[in-house]
Formats: structure tokens, sequence, C-alpha cells
């Protein structure tokens, strides 16, 4: 059910259950950190992997303490910079977080969203959530209520509407080598930005070095429909021109398409606008039934880049 009832879905939480919850980024499957049994049920709702570690939600900056331990001063800084806000650190764990949140690891990611009413629910509770987002392991994140509905029905009983992402796309996860910032997972807040306050950052390099941010997993938020990345889209839709396609482009219109199949993400060309547009592009090119989508590679720098990556892990094999 999508409820605006931000008390239901407390009184949810606070009895170990899981609900969608809305953040500025994507939906989230949301329970309590300090329950193994919200925990758990967040794990076999979404399918996902035990291996994956899930992200710490908190109401503001002054609860990090109870979530990690030893901060580097550059994170802090960071934190008073860009929270609430789609930016999670990696940082040690309290010793009061469960392995569970953690899989395994001595860290802990976290982060405050910045959707009003995700912070109204999390000023209404004593603990924190732990929420991935509430897309099954591997399909593409949600950013309406109803495709967390259509997703997973009534396994989550309740999802908090919060409209429509505005972000659209998951934060960007930060961790530190000493006091240098390695961007696990890129996301709404661009690199570019990042490297203001932090100086440059190391880009962590794929699965292979690690397997501890599995949003760098190489095939991940995939639509059903074949996705199909190109510099080169002329050429493209000729050499796929026996099949339905749908067409994801950066700005402009093409003529040779039918235009019910094409999505333009960003007409005036704002990477931001494009971001924001990117993953509900994807699920209605989805809902379509095409046989393939062709999307256009962005340009590479802020959040092209991040676009980039989404599209490249989406159309891998
Ligand atoms: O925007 C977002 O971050 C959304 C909303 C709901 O907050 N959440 C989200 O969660 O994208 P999820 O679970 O889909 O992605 C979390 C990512 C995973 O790739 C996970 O591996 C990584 O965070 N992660 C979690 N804990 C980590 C840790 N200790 N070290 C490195 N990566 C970690
Ligand atoms: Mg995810």
């Amino acid at each position: 059910m999508i409820s605006k009832d931000i008390e239901l879905a407390a009184e949810i939480v606070k009895n170990d259950g899981v609900i969608g919850f809305p953040t500025e980024t994507v939906y989230g499957l949301a329970g309590n950190i300090y329950s193994t049994k919200a925990v758990n049920k967040i794990y076999s709702i979404k399918q996902r992997p035990l291996h994956n570690p899930l992200i710490v939600h908190i109401k503001e900056v002054g609860d990090l303490d109870q979530i990690a331990i030893e901060i580097p001063e550059i994170a802090g800084i960071m934190a008073q910079k860009f929270w609430p806000g789609p930016l999670t650190l990696v940082l040690k764990k309290h010793p009061n977080i469960s392995e569970l949140i953690t899989a395994g690891h001595q860290t802990v990611a976290v982060r405050v969203p910045n959707h009003p009413i995700a912070l109204a629910l999390l000023r209404q509770l004593d603990f924190p959530l732990a929420a991935p987002s509430a897309n099954p392991f591997g399909s593409i994140s949600p950013t309406t209520p109803e495709h967390v509905e259509a997703y997973f029905k009534e396994k989550v009983p309740v999802v908090l509407d919060g409209g429509n992402c505005k972000e659209g796309i998951e934060s960007t996860i930060v961790g530190f080598k000493g006091e240098s910032a390695v961007i696990y997972r890129l996301g709404s807040l661009s690199k570019e930005e990042i490297e203001k306050v932090t100086g440059p950052a190391i880009l962590f390099n794929k699965a292979e070095e690690a397997p501890e941010a599995p949003g760098m997993l190489s095939k991940h938020y995939a639509p059903q429909s074949t996705l199909y990345v190109t510099d080169n889209l002329s050429e493209s839709i000729s050499k796929f021109s026996d099949k339905k396609i749908g067409l994801l482009t950066f700005r402009q219109h093409r003529e040779e398409q039918n235009s019910k199949h094409q999505v333009i993400l960003s007409p005036i060309g704002s990477l931001k606008e494009a971001a924001s547009k990117l993953y509900t592009a994807l699920h209605e090119l989805d809902a379509m039934k095409v046989d393939i989508i062709i999307a256009e590679r962005f340009p590479d720098h802020d959040l092209g880049r991040t676009i980039n990556d989404r599209l490249e892990r989406a159309s891998k094999q």
C-alpha cells in the first residue's frame, strides 16, 4: 500500500517491520538497524546476498558518533558540507553496529538523506534505518513509490509516499585512505563537487579489486530489455533496424525513430536533469516491451560520468 502516513510507517519499523521509504536519491527498503529480524527481512525481500552491506540512514550529523568511530577530519568536514544529501561515508564501524549490516566488514556506510518525509520519519524513531535501494538485486532502482510497489507487492506492506525522487540516482559512496578520499560508487554528488572539498579523489576501480561496494558490481541496475550504449546513434539505430527499439538520448530528438519509444532526458542539456530522469526513463522504456534500448553515451564529466557508469553496468550481459 502506498501511503503518506508517517505514523503508520513508524509503527511498522518500531515492530521489526520493513517499509519502502523515499529519499532524494532513490527509494529505500528500510528497517531498524538494531533489529536482527528487520535486517534479515531486508536481505530476504531484496534477495540480496548477505555479503553486500547496507547503508545506515541517520537524521543528523550529530548521530554519526553512534554509528562510526575514529572519523577522519576530512570526513567530518564532508558530513558538515554535504548532509543532508546524496553522500554516503564509509567509516570504521561503532562496536554497536552489527556485522549483519556491514556484511562482516569493520567499516559502515552511513548518510543523512535529504528528503523531508525521510527526515520526519527518522525524527520519530530512536534508532536509525538500514536501507538498500528498494529494488530486487541487480534491477533498476526505484524512483517512485509505484516502482517499489510493483517490485515487491504485499511483501512490503507500506511504501511511504514521497513523490518522485529529486536526484534520481543513488548516493555517491566515499571512503578514506588516510586523509585521501576514495570514491567507491559514483552517484548523485559528482566527483568534481567532492574534489572541491577533498582535493583529488581516487576512483575505486571495479569489483575485481574487492567486492566491497557491490554498487561496483559490473552487472547492475539492469532493465529487462537489452541495453546497448553507443557513441554513434545513427549507426546503432540502423544496425538494429529489424528490432523494436527504445531510444534514450541526452537532448536530441531523432526523426527516424518512433517518438513514442524515445525518451529525451534533458532537452536543455542539463546533466543534473538527465541524471534525475535516467532510472524513470529506463523503467518507462522497459514497460513498453521494446526489444532493445539504445542509449547515447554522455559527456564524461560531472553527472555525465555517473550516468555513463550506470549505463555501462546496466548494459553488461
Ligand atoms: O542513495 C542511496 O545510497 C540509496 C538510498 C536508499 O539511500 N541506497 C542505496 O543502497 O543505494 P544500496 O544498498 O543499493 O547500495 C549501497 C551500496 C552497496 O553498493 C554497498 O556495497 C555499499 O553501499 N556499501 C555498504 N556498506 C559498505 C562498506 N562498509 N564499504 C563499502 N561499501 C559499502
Ligand atoms: Mg542498490
